[in-house]
């Protein structure tokens, strides 16, 4: 079997799975997506697998994109980068599955944004529809720091920032949960203590383990399932009336997550990416 590697730096993760590929004498090679061309017309690359590990998401959705209409498989999905790279479609796909998610709100202008922050009511979160790792992120708890948040995002921000997307803050006691789905298990999750209410490892917050319960491995599936299943972490709140998806992520760091748990997750997400190679046919079929 052929696997392709498609990154662009390698960092820790990238470090761990080519350790991984490597201990399993595994047939492997690595695109760096800072020199690849795809020569869309023919198709010039053949893997029975990709795994995709790029850092830019449009990078990523690109190539899914080249890679899976030239009939290869990769791991993720095209289909899967779309809807998790975006939390407006991520939202609504939880909400079409019956996954439980926070109240959510879309506004196109700075004054139907405010209508709907006031109707929601405070505290609220606004975020970016793409982006990661806690940035760009507001949680606003009056009028003037809603009136003031939209003004700048207009007259500062980029097109994409004037797709509002605006959440019900959910409040938290220090902590909340990611969870890690392969294929149709959940391997392992983590609490992520954090002062701060964004609680993101990349800024600070304090991974323990945490236990995968039942309810947690239900709605951790469910969520994956939503999104068109594969290798994902999930934000999960405790919010009063139960577990609550907050987001689902693909291409995921897992750094801090392996001695925590005790689980090799880099192994997981090989033997995984083995079986979607080896599966004859089409593998959105594969749990
Ligand atoms: N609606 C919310 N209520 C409470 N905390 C939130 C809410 N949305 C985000 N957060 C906090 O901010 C963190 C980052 O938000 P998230 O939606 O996961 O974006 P990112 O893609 O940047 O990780 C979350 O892990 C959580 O700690
Ligand atoms: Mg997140």
């Amino acid at each position: 079997m052929k696997i392709g590697l498609l990154c662009s730096i390698v960092r820790k993760e990238e470090k761990l799975l080519i350790e991984e590929l490597r201990k399993k004498k595994l047939d492997f090679e690595i695109l760096d997506d800072r020199e690849l061309i795809f020569r869309l017309n023919s198709k010039h690359m053949n893997f029975d697998v990709v795994l995709e590990r790029c850092v830019n998401h449009s990078r990523a959705l690109y190539a899914l994109k080249v890679l899976n209409d030239w009939g290869m498989k990769t791991v993720n999905t095209y289909n899967v980068a779309d809807v998790c790279g975006n939390k407006f479609l991520t939202t609504n796909a939880l909400i079409k599955c019956g996954v439980p998610c926070p109240k959510t709100f879309l506004a196109f202008t700075p004054e139907s944004a405010l209508a709907a922050i006031e109707e929601l009511g405070y505290p609220v979160v606004l975020k970016p529809a793409v982006g990661s790792w806690g940035r760009l992120l507001s949680k606003i708890n009056d009028r003037e720091a809603a009136e003031a948040v939209l003004e700048h995002k207009e007259v500062l921000g980029s097109y994409h920032h004037s797709i509002f997307y605006i959440q019900e803050y959910v409040p938290k006691a220090g902590r909340d949960i990611r969870s890690f789905v392969v294929g149709d298990e959940t391997i392992c999750a983590i609490y992520r203590y954090s002062s701060h209410w964004i609680t993101n490892t990349a800024r600070g917050g304090k991974a323990e383990n945490c236990p995968v319960t039942d309810e947690l491995n239900r709605l951790s599936l469910a969520a994956a399932e939503a999104v068109g299943r594969g290798v994902v972490a999930i934000d999960v709140f405790e919010s009063k009336n139960g577990l609550q998806v907050n987001e689902v992520n693909y291409t995921m760091e897992f750094r801090n997550s392996i001695d925590t748990t005790g689980v090799n997750i880099p192994a997981k997400i090989i033997d995984y990416v083995l079986k979607v190679g080896a599966y004859p046919g089409a593998y959105a079929e594969l749990r």
